[in-house]
């Protein structure tokens, strides 16, 4: 029988003969039950000792490849077939657009990676070798400090540094809460219409009923909040996701006089109120109310996504609740990064990066300002004011799915407004355009291939 095996000196043969039997079992060549040579005769046919042979088939003996028996000598075992290998093929990095206006991205081109790097490695100097081992699920404390320092000062939360949970990202936070309260009894959450579309996802990824609420121009409507029924509610209210909106200083009081009365918990969804191109940013809704409100912040906006950095504060009477849900998952962003990210906090790096990116961004925002004005002057637009995009709306009659469509043939990568609409029809046609990934000069490229789009 030619095993059509070929060995050669070099690595183990051992090794090698073992890799070329299973891919042989594997691809049907050695068929189920088939016999193989006696060792002897394979050794001599491969020139290698006969112990090679006598431990390659034990071993693929053990791994249940082959099946010995006394007298029938070695065969291949009835369960080790599995028909034509699968083709191996390489994973390929998601396509991208060349002109990238998506929004919900950060200028990635501008990410700190000297201030990072420097960050890591007095980190890596610094942990010692026994902190290497499991880590707290709430945190490491260097972190936990350097997120209540900054968000108090920052964002007028009210926080001890024990009340900080780290988590890896704002969905994590979001599942994890949305685990805590559907223990407790909880069924349904109210999420904005239009919204960020993870609100929805992770609501009913954890078994739980998402509820649209409409959001208008003073945010989310608690009238309508209220006739709801619902347990809990996900909110952007510094900078509503995505029209830019600011809830009013009326609807915060009658939010928090709702979730008292009724017992709800309200989250804070802070996702990207560092950029605000004009005055400060309005504080944080849980300042008001902490012990109805758990306040969800993320570094996908102020560093990368990549990072995996994230925190949540939330209302004292749940932190062992969402520790626990934590343990269970096992899930926590790396020491090594956390206390990075606590260095890039106390040594201001974080602060002194977002003034400069606040810089660059009002500089590409009003970029794409211009450029809109220029070539597609009748685009009528709003949420100019903060954040990373802008919402466009076309001219009345225009399409804006077929708009987006021929736009994304032309490499530009845009938005509809109605992705983000759960049940509302979208008060008109129009596309969120984001301006912080692409450089200066893609910034006006798209623009001008979106006027071409425009139907
Ligand atoms: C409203 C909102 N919240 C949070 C995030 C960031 O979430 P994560 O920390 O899960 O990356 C985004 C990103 O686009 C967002 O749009």
């Amino acid at each position: 029988m030619d095993l059509q095996i070929d060995i050669r000196a070099g690595s183990s043969l051992r090794r090698q003969l073992e890799d070329a039997l299973r891919v042989a079992i594997r691809s049907g060549r050695l068929a189920p039950g088939s016999v193989l040579p006696p060792s002897r005769d394979l050794a001599e046919q491969l020139g290698v000792s006969r112990g090679v042979v006598v431990d390659s088939y034990a071993q693929l003996a053990t791994e249940g490849y082959l099946a010995a028996r006394r007298g029938s000598g070695t065969r291949v075992a009835a369960l080790a077939a599995s028909g034509r290998p699968p083709q191996r093929r390489q994973v390929t990095p998601p396509q991208l657009y060349r002109y990238d206006l998506r929004p919900g991205q950060a200028d990635y081109h501008a990410f700190p990676r000297a201030a990072w790097k420097a960050a890591l490695l007095r980190a890596l100097r610094e942990v010692p070798d026994r902190r290497l081992g499991y880590a707290s699920h709430r945190g490491t404390a260097e972190l936990r400090n350097a997120v209540a320092g900054y968000l108090a000062r920052v964002r007028g939360v009210v926080v001890e540094p024990e009340h900080v949970v780290v988590c890896c990202a704002a969905s994590q936070a979001l599942t994890v809460l949305w685990d805590v309260l559907r223990q407790r009894g909880a069924r349904r959450v109210a999420i904005e219409d239009p919204g960020w579309r993870w609100q929805r996802f992770t609501v009913e990824h954890a078994g739980l009923e998402a509820v649209p609420v409409r959001v208008d121009r003073d945010g989310m409507v608690i009238t309508e909040l209220a006739a709801a029924d619902v347990d809990a509610v996900v909110m952007t209210p510094a900078h509503h996701y995505p029209t830019g909106v600011v809830m009013t200083a009326e609807r915060r009081g009658a939010l928090i006089a709702w979730a008292r009365e009724r017992g709800a918990l309200i989250v804070e969804d802070d996702y990207d109120v560092e950029y605000r191109f004009g005055r400060d940013p309005v504080a944080s809704l849980q300042g008001l109310a902490p012990d109805l409100v758990a306040f969800v912040g993320t570094t996908s906006k102020t560093l990368a996504p990549a990072l995996r950095l994230a925190w949540v504060v939330p209302p004292s009477h749940l932190i062992d609740d969402v520790e626990n849900v934590l343990l269970a998952t096992g899930v926590t962003p790396p020491t090594i990064d956390q206390v990075a990210m606590a260095a890039f906090i106390e040594d201001a790096a974080l602060e002194r990066h977002l003034r400069s990116m606040r810089r660059r961004y009002r500089a590409k925002r009003d970029l794409l300002l211009d450029e809109l004005g220029r070539h597609l002057p009748k685009v009528r637009l709003s949420g100019t004011a903060a954040g990373l995009h802008v919402l466009a709306w076309l001219p009345d009659g225009a399409d804006e799915y077929a708009t987006a469509m021929r736009a994304r043939r032309c490499d530009v990568g845009v938005h509809e407004l109605h992705r983000h609409c759960t049940t509302l029809a979208p008060s008109g046609p129009a596309l969120l355009l984001g301006f912080a990934l692409p450089t200066e000069s893609d910034l006006s490229a798209g623009i001008r291939l979106l006027a071409t789009a425009l139907c």
